[in-house]
């Protein structure tokens, strides 16, 4: 069986890259990622990654491109990341995070990423200096 995805987006506006505090579970709470969650039977992971921003942030967006590369979540899943443009709306956490930052790429170390997000998070900030 192919494995299960998670998609999540490096959401860039404005020159600065989107981060969002994970509020659950208690074992990854206060830990920083992209935001995204589980594709769903039948989605594609552009269209998987525009409903789950839309149900964590509140936000329409376009995933732009895929960042090469997946990353390993645990046996069976893998994490993998789009470039984000916002469409409307201004993110807001309504689901599953307590805090969002927009971090320019200076900034980009200044908090706790979870681990398998650093090389897509690195990634996006190398093409944010670019643009
Ligand atoms: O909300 P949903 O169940 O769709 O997904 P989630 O709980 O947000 O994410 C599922 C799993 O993917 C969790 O174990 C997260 O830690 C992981 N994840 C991640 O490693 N990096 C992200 N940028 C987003 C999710």
């Amino acid at each position: 069986m192919s494995d299960s995805v998670v998609v999540a987006g490096a959401v860039c506006d404005a020159g600065r890259l989107l981060a969002a505090r994970r509020s659950a579970p208690p074992e990854l709470a206060g830990r920083w990622e992209l935001p995204g969650g589980k594709r769903e039977p039948g989605e594609s992971g552009e269209q998987a990654l525009v409903r789950e921003l839309r149900e964590e942030l509140g936000v329409e967006a376009e995933p732009l491109e895929r960042i090469p590369g997946e990353w390993p979540l645990k046996p069976g899943l893998v994490l993998r990341v789009w470039t984000v443009r916002l469409l409307s709306g201004e993110p807001s956490p309504l689901e599953d995070h307590d805090e969002l930052r927009w971090l320019a790429p200076d900034e980009a170390d200044d908090v706790d990423w979870l681990d398998q997000d650093r090389p897509a998070v690195a990634e996006a900030v190398r093409r944010l200096r670019e643009a």
